[in-house]
């Protein structure tokens, strides 16, 4: 059966019973690498069965979703969302709009039982969600520091902190301590319990690829408080007999501007080292403000987080805007049919917004794709209407609904789930 049909009556859909059932799947749909028993431990311990959805052909699941109560920071501070990972699909039954009908299910439940506003999730590819009304929520970029590079516009004076090289067990309490003091300033961070801090720490021989442990490099004050840190490995390299060795970074956060230089400071500084990278930061990572030379860096951008509004009132009233806005905006949106049609958002001063159905004329028209992709203050309005993809239709509009949508710092996302 042509996706887009719904699939047959052979399959089955129902809630998961356990994480075991998903890991067959998982393998078949990945190109057979089944988890490890410790992996399976850690990703088990986040699992919701009561979120989440298996479709079985002859009793025996073959397609997977998983859905997770997270709490994430919108543009005003941190709000409930559902998460959305382990989207699979065994390979004989691809192509039969499983997928579809997956998500079809979870969004239409997360609608009918007033669930979470918004709905997140990270993709292994990125042409896939956009059908789905899931818009580009934020993106990273990849950052590669050479040696001859890492001159600072101004050197930090360490401002009194110590650093010290801790396994990530032995920093977990600083780790945690950082993390949340910068959750709420950011849009995309999601908040960790100790299930989900296990999941970043966590360091499987198999994905280490050659290089080291994960290590775990904490600033504290002259206090003893920890003020930043960043996790990070060593690959052993040499050339000409010299060690070039690799340091990557996880994951770096800090709770202010001195400890954040001391930090990359002190990665950069470290003996033996050649390249030291960093595969996802923020697209405004204050580091290429740090960098003296910001192009030997070699920013890469990649797409990252990718949101949809379940409700469209509840979505964009649980956030906060940039700037007063009033305006009407024509949605078309084909997943969630209950939030198609007319919509006024009003903002105020404060930022705080009301948004309710309307018979006034429009004054953009877009699709929920594209709602999603500014839900988080990431997106521009202007530039998606550049795109063709949103249409103005009252002079004036698209520029004042950009700026109130946009947020500065712009959204990242640190976790993978
Ligand atoms: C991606 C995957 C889940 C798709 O499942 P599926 O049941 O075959 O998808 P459906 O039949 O419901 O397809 C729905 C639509 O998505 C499209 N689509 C499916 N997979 C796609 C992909 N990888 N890239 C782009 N489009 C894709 C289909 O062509 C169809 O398009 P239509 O809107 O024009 O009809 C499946 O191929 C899979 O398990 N892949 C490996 C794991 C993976 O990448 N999962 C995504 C995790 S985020």
């Amino acid at each position: 059966m042509a996706a887009g049909n719904g699939p047959d009556a052979r399959y089955e859909f129902r809630a998961a019973a356990e994480w075991a059932e998903f890991g067959a799947v998982i393998d078949l749909a990945y190109g057979g690498h089944p988890h490890s028993p410790a992996h399976s431990a850690v990703v088990g311990a986040l699992f919701e069965p009561k979120r989440s959805l298996v479709a079985c052909y002859g009793g025996r699941p073959c397609a997977t979703f998983a859905g997770y109560a997270l709490e994430m920071t919108l543009p005003g501070g941190p709000v409930p969302v559902a998460g959305i990972g382990y989207v699979a699909v065994a390979p004989p039954h691809r192509r039969r709009g499983l997928m579809r009908e997956l998500l079809r299910r979870a969004l239409t439940a997360l609608h009918e039982e007033r669930g979470e506003p918004v709905a997140v999730l990270h993709s292994t590819e990125p042409g896939i969600y956009g059908r789905f009304g899931f818009g580009l929520a934020s993106q990273a970029v990849e950052l590669s520091v050479p040696p001859e590079a890492r001159a600072f516009t101004h050197e930090p004076d360490g401002d009194g902190l110590t650093p010290e090289v801790l396994s990530p067990e032995d920093a977990s309490a600083a780790v945690a301590a950082v993390y949340d003091a910068c959750l709420p300033e950011r849009p995309g961070m999601l908040r960790r319990d100790a299930a989900w801090q296990r999941r970043a720490v966590e360091d499987e021989p198999a994905s280490r690829h050659g290089a080291g442990r994960l290590l775990c490099l904490v600033a504290s004050g002259p206090d003893g408080e920890p003020r930043g840190y960043a996790l990070y490995r060593m690959r052993p390299a040499w050339q000409r007999s010299r060690p070039r060795y690799e340091l990557t970074v996880r994951e770096l956060f800090a709770r202010d501007a001195a400890a954040y230089a001391f930090v990359w400071r002190a990665l950069l500084d470290t003996d033996l080292t050649g390249t030291v990278r960093a595969q996802t930061r923020p697209v405004d990572d204050p580091l290429l403000a740090l960098l003296d030379d910001p192009r030997s860096a070699a920013p890469t951008l990649r797409d990252q987080l990718y949101a949809r509004a379940v409700d469209l009132d509840r979505a964009l009233t649980a956030r906060t805007y940039s700037a007063p806005v009033d305006v009407v905006l024509e949605v078309s949106d084909a997943m969630c049919p209950w939030n198609a049609g007319r919509w006024q958002l009003t903002a105020d001063a404060d930022g705080f917004a009301e948004c309710t159905r309307t018979g006034a004329a429009a004054d953009l028209a877009l699709t929920a794709r594209e709602v999603g992709a500014v839900l988080l203050g990431g997106g521009s309005l202007v530039q998606l209407a550049q795109a063709g993809r949103v249409a103005e239709l009252r002079p004036g509009a698209l520029r004042a609904a950009s700026a109130a949508f946009r947020h500065d710092p712009a959204p990242f996302c640190p976790m993978a789930f």
